[in-house]
């Protein structure tokens, strides 16, 4: 009798057991795919920007639009750092990342066209 009922508790702990390692297993696909997804968009939005030649004259409007208030009216610097020279510190690929993902509050992430990051990319490389 007791060992009958102890395996009935058993079958119901082992059944729990494989129902949440199974939507655990699920949530972790979910996520996993959603994260290569998202890569993906990155790398295409990447590439395409770089393919593209941009306007200095464009990006010179861009960056008076969006990032003077804090990199200064000639990128000379102000909360944000200096950005003469930083074509030669860091590579598009890096200017890219740091323009449209936000990874260095307080700077905020840009929503930006392929087009027109080209266009501030050209105009970054045009500071000397
Ligand atoms: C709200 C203020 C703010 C705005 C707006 C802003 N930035 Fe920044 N930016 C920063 C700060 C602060 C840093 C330094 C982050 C750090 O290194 O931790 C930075 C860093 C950078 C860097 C890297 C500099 C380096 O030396 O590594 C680049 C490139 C850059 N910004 C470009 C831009 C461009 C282009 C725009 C406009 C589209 C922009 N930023 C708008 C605040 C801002």
């Amino acid at each position: 009798m007791t060992t009958s009922s102890s395996s009935a508790a058993e079958k119901n702990l082992i059944m729990k057991f494989w129902k949440w390692s199974f939507i655990i297993f699920v949530l972790l696909l979910t996520f996993g795919v959603l994260f290569y997804l998202n890569q993906e968009e990155n790398n295409t939005y990447i590439l395409k920007t770089l393919e593209l030649s941009g306007s200095a004259k464009v990006g010179d409007t861009l960056f008076k639009m969006n990032c003077v208030g804090c990199h200064g009216i000639s990128a000379r610097g102000l909360v944000g750092p200096d950005l003469h020279a930083i074509t030669q510190r860091l590579n598009d690929t890096e200017i890219i990342k740091q323009v449209t993902e936000g990874l260095t509050p307080p700077m905020p992430s840009f929503e930006i066209d392929p087009q027109n990051m080209s266009n501030l990319l050209t105009y970054l490389h045009s500071l000397k």
